[in-house]
């Protein structure tokens, strides 16, 4: 299990927006080499000086790829795989028409590890090596994914969902039965291999004020586990959200009256945020998920990263599957910035890089572990083939040709045009967990 992987070697090493110069960001190493050993990051190279520096290690050549972290992506549904794109709905009624309707299948235990492997397999093609995925309310469907994943030993993160009204009666818990569900499952998965558990309370509509401060008394029972949730995503949303809890001033305050707000809290979509909750937010160290795809296919609104990321809030981007529409991190990159432009910010590839990767795992606090090939690091890396389809081969060569091609530029084609087409292999651990077809892995 000694490997150098010989390749484009691309990571951060710091965050963009922290530096006067984003391009000190990164390290770019164009004949470069990942040393592995058992599954983790021993160093990082010139390709020459490591092969003669460890001259016994299997040698295995990517050097025409771009070599980089896997992504991370922060707010995913996989029970939702197969109702991606179901037409023509917004939030509550796109909830109560197709997600509840697939929902009731998760109760079923093969049901569950059928689509908990094809989602694991979808997110291995796109390049994605973590996730912190929803479950439905049923206990099975969670086991169902830790199983999934810990067949890759991915570094995976999920929970059940808590949801006691506002939705048929077969996919909803009482305060009771999650709660006991939940130590169950945080016992059985949480620092089980590579899991981590997330508590998932769906958000306010679907539980009552006693479900949530559960699931804030769990968290501080089991203070290293997430917690992910939804807030303010849609209009209607939050006006249903604040005739339900009519004694809070704003929807944050349900969840900070819940003990649902610190750190580790995982907020998707916080789309129509007053200047308050932003504030409380940031002082609470919670991270926002931006979740363009989603935003734009529901018709949800236009979430502000310039607001939220002034406001010195941390924030994920993420996919939000089966709301939003592709399991790439490229195409969901893609929409960020179309969203951005539409305001007048326009994101640097380099910052939307970051958020997926390196920035995801500082703020999932596994910066330690995954998000950069830090030494030590576990070595989760996905291989690029920036060149494909053939219409980046002629944008690079004009780049080249004008003397504007470089790391940025190269990014930046990806979140525009890329997908899963452009990866060529997924390892995890140090071990290829997916290879596209025609994409051998081959030794020199
Ligand atoms: N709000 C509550 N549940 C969901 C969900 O499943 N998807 C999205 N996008 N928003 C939600
Ligand atoms: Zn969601």
């Amino acid at each position: 299990m000694k490997t150098i992987i010989h390749g484009q070697i691309f990571d951060f090493i710091k965050n963009p927006s922290d530096c006067s110069n984003p391009g000190d960001s990164y390290r770019f190493l164009v004949d470069g080499s990942l040393v592995i050993e058992n599954g983790y990051i021993k160093e990082v190279g010139d390709f020459n000086s490591m092969k003669s520096k460890y001259s016994d290690y299997r040698i295995i050549d990517h050097s025409d790829c771009l070599v980089m972290p896997g992504f991370i992506d922060t707010h995913i549904h996989y029970p939702q795989t197969e109702i991606i794109g179901s037409y023509g709905r917004q939030l509550i009624d796109w909830l109560n028409e197709y997600t509840f309707s697939v929902e009731k299948n998760f109760n079923d235990r093969e049901y569950a590890q059928n689509i908990a492997r094809l989602f694991i397999k979808e997110l291995l093609k796109n390049g994605t090596t973590t996730s912190m995925t929803y479950a439905t309310q049923s206990a099975v469907s969670a086991d169902a994914i830790f199983e999934a994943a810990s067949e890759y030993n991915m570094r995976f993160i999920a929970g059940k969902v808590l949801m006691n009204r506002n939705a048929p009666s077969v996919i909803c818990d009482t305060v009771e039965s999650a709660r006991k569900d939940c130590e169950c499952l945080i016992n059985r998965w949480h620092h089980e291999g590579r899991n981590l558990y997330a508590i998932t309370p769906r958000f306010a509509i679907t539980s009552d004020m006693e479900q949530l401060k559960m699931a804030g008394e769990l968290h501080k029972k089991y203070p290293d586990t997430f917690i992910q949730t939804h807030l303010s995503e849609n209009p209607s949303e939050v006006k249903t959200t604040l005739e339900l809890f009519s004694d809070c001033r704003d929807y944050l305050e349900v969840y900070e009256t819940a003990g649902l707000v610190d750190d580790y809290s995982f907020f998707a979509h916080c789309i129509h945020l007053s200047q308050s909750e932003r504030q409380r937010l940031k002082s609470a160290g919670s991270i926002v998920v931006h979740c363009p795809t989603s935003n734009l296919f529901l018709g949800s609104g236009l979430f502000s990263l310039k607001e939220t990321i002034e406001s010195g809030i941390k924030t994920c981007i993420a996919t939000d599957v089966g709301a939003g529409t592709s399991f790439s991190m490229f195409r969901t990159l893609g929409d960020a910035y179309k969203i951005s432009q539409l305001q007048g910010y326009t994101v640097n590839s380099l910052e939307s890089f970051y958020s997926v990767t390196y920035g995801a795992a500082r703020a999932l606090k596994l910066e330690d572990k995954i998000g950069s090939f830090r030494i030590g690091n576990e070595a989760d890396f996905i291989v690029v083939d920036y060149r494909t389809p053939d219409i980046q081969k002629h944008r690079m060569n004009y780049l080249v040709n004008q003397g504007k091609w470089n790391v940025e530029n190269m990014l930046f084609g990806l979140q525009t045009m890329g997908d899963d087409r452009n990866i060529s292999a997924t390892y995890i651990m140090g071990m290829p967990a997916y290879c596209s077809e025609g994409a051998c892995i081959s030794e020199s």
